[in-house]
């Protein structure tokens, strides 16, 4: 009995060992990376399997395709980046596509290379064709396309992935495509997304980096559940990639009432349930609670304004003004005190403005005449930041 027991125990141990003996990615995985391998090429591959725009992968791949195109990794090689490029130049611009379009196939040249793309970029906005049809974008290179599929998925010509849905198989496995693909439990955990989307933290300010979402997501109760990045932004595996530019996943994300409190005065309260990180995470979008009191006539008598943001300012380094923002599971309630004789209610709005650091930089870089094609660019981003804010709540509240 005992001895069969043991046994037990020994098979078991072996299980968890084997289990155990994942397959990491390598460890210098986005360490300069790159698609294609050496030479270029995979001699006994099809063109097909060969080619890494995003609307090859479409053909095996269209689900993917399809939710990645409308994110906003399809659109990283942006108006407003590269806008910025003819003035700091191409070596500084290659290190701004280290995160949006990092593979070595992505990076500029030289400087005859980039002001190229910049003007192929204003007669050709499009980054990827949208019906996924690879002769219409063949001369549209590949960093257009940002953060695309190969930027995840490809090095040295092998793809890499997570472990087949329903699946724990890790390592490399064989199929009839491209060689096969490496699985690798890495694409589940947060950390996956932390190269582009956590600063380090030598370079914090006030304490916190500049981005700091995964750090913010480890000091979450979303972290101790195994509620991951990809849990709530690529849910089922979706590449949808959705966030503070998405109304609806704003809306999931945090729950807001108003009401006339005991004393008689008018509250509003917003409940960060299904943030994974603080709201918002990045210092670039503000989000702006309002209220107005309002007469009989509905005719406005006082207003008040509260900014939830970290902001912050370039002064030979950067400086922290301010952080108002709401921490995973905090409940921020705001009170409309003394309002003026005559108020009979209270109209709340929450508005975000996703971009908003954004469109008081482009208005300076404006205003410090630029050539003739970076206007142009950063024109178009300076409208574009404008057409992405939108009304997140509204409620008016009797008194
Ligand atoms: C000719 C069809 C074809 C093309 C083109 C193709 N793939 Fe695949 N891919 C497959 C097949 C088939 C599999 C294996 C699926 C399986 O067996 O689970 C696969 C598997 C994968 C996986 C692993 C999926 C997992 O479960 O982890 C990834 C990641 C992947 N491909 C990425 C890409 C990318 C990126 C491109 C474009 C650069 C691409 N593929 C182009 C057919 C294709
Ligand atoms: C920002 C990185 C990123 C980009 C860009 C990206 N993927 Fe993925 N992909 C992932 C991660 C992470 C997973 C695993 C998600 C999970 O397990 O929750 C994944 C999973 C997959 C899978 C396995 C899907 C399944 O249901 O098992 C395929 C196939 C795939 N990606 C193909 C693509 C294709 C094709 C593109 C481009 C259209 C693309 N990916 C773009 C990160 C990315
Ligand atoms: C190679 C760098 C890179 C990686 C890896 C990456 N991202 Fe991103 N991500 C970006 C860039 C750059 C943007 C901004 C794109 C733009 O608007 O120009 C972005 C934007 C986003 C947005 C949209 C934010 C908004 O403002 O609405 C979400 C959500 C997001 N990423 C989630 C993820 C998740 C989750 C992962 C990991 C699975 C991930 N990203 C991995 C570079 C990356
Ligand atoms: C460590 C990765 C990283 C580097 C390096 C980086 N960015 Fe970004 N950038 C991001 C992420 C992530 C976002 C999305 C955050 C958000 O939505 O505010 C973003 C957003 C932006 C945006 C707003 C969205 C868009 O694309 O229009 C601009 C403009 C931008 N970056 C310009 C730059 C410039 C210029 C540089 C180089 C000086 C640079 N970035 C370097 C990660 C990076
Ligand atoms: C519990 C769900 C959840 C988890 C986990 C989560 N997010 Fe989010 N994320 C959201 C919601 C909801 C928003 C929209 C509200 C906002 O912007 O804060 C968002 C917004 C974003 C944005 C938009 C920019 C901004 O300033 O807010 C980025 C980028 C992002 N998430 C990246 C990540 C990364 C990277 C991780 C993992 C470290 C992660 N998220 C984990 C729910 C989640």
């Amino acid at each position: 009995m005992i001895r069969r027991v043991l046994c037990y125990l020994g098979l078991m141990l072996t299980a968890g060992l084997l289990i155990a003996a994942d397959y990491s990615l390598p460890a210098a995985y986005w360490d300069a990376p790159r698609a294609k391998n050496q030479s270029g090429a995979m001699h006994n591959w099809s063109d097909l399997e060969q080619n890494l725009r995003p609307e090859a992968c479409a053909q095996c791949h269209y689900e993917q395709f399809d939710a990645w195109k409308g994110s906003l990794h399809a659109q990283a090689y942006s108006n407003g980046m590269v806008g910025q490029f003819p003035t700091i130049g191409h070596t500084s611009g290659n290190r701004c596509l280290s995160c949006h379009a990092p593979l070595q196939e992505q990076a500029y040249t030289d400087a005859e290379d980039m002001m190229a793309s910049l003007q192929l970029k204003l007669t050709h906005p499009e980054a990827v064709d949208a019906d996924a049809d690879l002769e219409r974008m063949a001369d549209i290179p590949l960093r257009h396309t940002g953060v695309s599929c190969a930027v995840c998925h490809v090095r040295d010509f092998q793809r890499y992935g997570p472990p087949r849905a329903g699946s724990s198989k890790t390592g490399h496995i064989k199929t009839d495509v491209h060689g096969g693909f490496r699985a690798s439990r890495d694409f589940e955990q947060s950390n996956f997304c932390a190269s582009c989307h956590q600063f380090p933290q030598r370079r914090a300010i006030n304490g916190k980096p500049l981005e700091n979402t995964v750090r913010e997501w480890e000091q979450s109760s979303f972290a101790s559940k195994g509620i991951t990045c990809q849990a709530c932004h690529m849910p089922f595996r979706r590449h949808l990639f959705r966030g503070i530019h998405d109304p609806e996943t704003v809306r999931k994300g945090v729950s807001i009432k108003a009401w006339r409190n005991a004393d008689g005065m008018a509250e509003i309260e917003i409940h960060s349930t299904g943030v994974g990180h603080a709201f918002p995470t990045y210092v670039t979008p503000r989000v702006v609670v309002k209220a107005s009191a309002l007469d009989h006539h509905g005719k406005p008598l006082k207003t008040w304004a509260w900014d939830i943001v970290r902001e912050v300012e370039y002064r030979q380094q950067w400086v922290e003004l301010r952080d108002t923002r709401i921490m995973p599971g905090e409940k921020r309630r705001y009170q409309v005190d003394a309002p003026p004789p005559g108020t009979s209610s209270v109209h709340f709005t929450v508005q975000v403005i996703p971009d908003y650091f954004y469109r008081g930089l482009y208005q300076r870089l404006l205003q410090q005449q630029p050539d003739e094609l970076s206007k142009k660019l950063l024109q178009a981003a300076k409208k574009h930041t404008h057409e992405t804010e939108f009304t997140l709540f509204e409620q008016t509240v009797r008194l």
